[in-house]
């Protein structure tokens, strides 16, 4: 095959992106191209990008602007995902040596895009479609563990900060049957853990099933052992979601959560359409139908207005609430979103944005550190992922995600084994494999 054209991409952003790359390189796998690892020689180079804040913009235009040096003359450069589709043709003309600029619902036309920029072409391809879920393509995984499954593209919620329904244009759920299917041909290769992916998942509903028959749908795939689903809104966990999650024994005991703020006066500058209060409910909802449930979340600082008293509501909440894990962000003003259009002096400062992400990150950190600490001595089944950075341990997850690093060997990967947590740096744990009947080699 050594005449085949090659595909390099390079991937950021969010799991919906690594999704996406999967299938376009697996679209790609369709028309003969072999994907490589480098992008030195490459006959086409994507870089799938996002746009969700902007030192994740910079980042990317940085590393287009680099990735000059190693392309042939005949080298086509596409730049695809949320940057694409925010910055369309005024992409082409900032970089000219950028050939295709192809936005979320533009993947199907990359073959034939591809086939344009050898011809000279330079083509910004960025409308919606709203049909599109690309429920044909095979997706090539990287990954031989664990599998993301699209199920719902774009985003009707209109939170003032976010870019998202700008770039990915307006909420389209796939069908039921479909992803099915995707699950059990997934299964059927191997993969025993999957994560369906949704920019307000649980708001799925295809026209006839919502997110509750989904996650039965799914979670009774046989073989399957692990269904996750990221990110849900709060709003969207109806009864019936909840008692599907407690009832449906592949759904793993962890919700990622994204409260932003725990402010009621921020969250409403920010529209997300619920409040401290009504966050704590949700979170006692789903505690009281799922005992033990790990929660982790996304904390965004220094939106515009923010004062200091709104601020130590979110550390409040922090500590109330027990995340196990959080992401947290320096408010990014992105154009053309609602906050952009905030009095001028409700902006914070960088200053001050920074310091008081200093201070979250502290109080995230100590609540994590106090949760793992008390979990030492507990058993639990975990997944061995692959080898950890540092290569001489093997990298494994809980249920409830949490990440435990255990000696062993490549081969072990993809196995469950049960570990006994022995320390932890706070973070992470390190384990030691226990042996259970199930572990233990079948006689015979
Ligand atoms: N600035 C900072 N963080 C943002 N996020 C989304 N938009 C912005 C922005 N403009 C964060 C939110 C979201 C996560 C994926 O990124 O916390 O949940
Ligand atoms: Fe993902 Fe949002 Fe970034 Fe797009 S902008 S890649 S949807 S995080």
């Amino acid at each position: 095959m050594a005449d085949s054209p090659t595909v390099y991409i390079e991937t950021y952003g969010c799991q919906m992106n690594v999704s996406d790359s999967e299938l376009m390189l697996g679209r790609l796998a369709e028309y003969g191209y072999r994907a490589v690892d480098v992008p030195d020689g490459a006959d086409v180079i994507l870089v799938n990008t996002c746009a969700i804040r902007d030192h994740a913009e910079q980042r990317v235009l940085g590393r287009i602007g680099e990735l000059k040096r190693h392309m042939k003359a005949s080298t086509v450069l596409g730049v695809t995902g949320c940057m694409a589709q925010r910055l369309g043709p005024r992409l082409l003309e900032r970089a000219k040596h950028v050939d295709l600029v192809i936005g979320p619902d533009g993947y199907r036309a990359l073959p034939s895009l591809i086939e344009s920029a050898r011809n000279g072409e330079r083509v910004a391809k960025v409308d919606f479609d709203l049909e599109e879920h690309y429920e044909d393509f095979r997706a090539r995984r990287v990954d031989g563990v664990s599998a993301w499954i699209p199920v719902q593209r774009g985003c009707d919620y209109k939170c003032t900060y976010c870019i998202v329904p700008t770039t990915r244009g307006p909420e389209r759920s796939r069908a039921l049957d479909d992803v099915v299917r995707e699950t059990r041909e997934t299964v059927a290769e191997g993969i025993t853990e999957i994560t369906l992916l949704g920019q307000t998942v649980n708001s799925y509903n295809d026209g006839t099933n919502d997110f509750a028959d989904l996650l039965q749908a799914v979670g009774s795939v046989p073989g399957l052992r692990r269904l996750r689903f990221t990110s849900p809104h709060p709003n969207d966990f109806s009864e019936r979601v909840i008692e599907a999650m407690a009832t449906t024994g592949a759904v793993c005991e962890h919700v990622h959560l994204p409260m932003q703020s725990g402010s009621s006066t921020t969250l409403k500058r920010m529209l997300r359409r619920y409040s401290r209060e009504e966050y704590r409910e949700c979170v006692a909802r789903l505690r009281a139908a799922i005992p033990g449930l790990a929660l982790t979340t996304d904390i965004i600082v220094g939106f515009p207005g923010e004062t200091e008293e709104e601020f130590a509501e979110t550390l409040e909440m922090v500590s109330e609430i027990g995340f196990d894990d959080a992401f947290t962000f320096k408010f990014s003003a992105r154009e053309g979103t609602p906050a952009t259009r905030l009095p001028e002096s409700w902006t914070i400062s960088d200053e001050v944005a920074s310091e008081r992400l200093a201070r979250l990150i502290l109080a995230v950190r100590s609540g994590t550190r106090t949760i793992n600490l008390g979990m030492l001595g507990e058993r639990h089944e975990v997944l061995v992922e692959k080898l950890s950075r540092r290569g001489t341990l093997l990298q494994a997850r809980t249920r409830h995600h949490r990440t435990v690093l255990i000696p062993g060997d490549e081969s072990m990967i993809g196995r469950y084994l049960m570990a006994e947590l022995t320390g932890t740096t706070g973070s992470t744990f390190t384990g030691a494999v226990v042996p259970t009947r199930a572990a233990l080699p079948m006689a015979g």
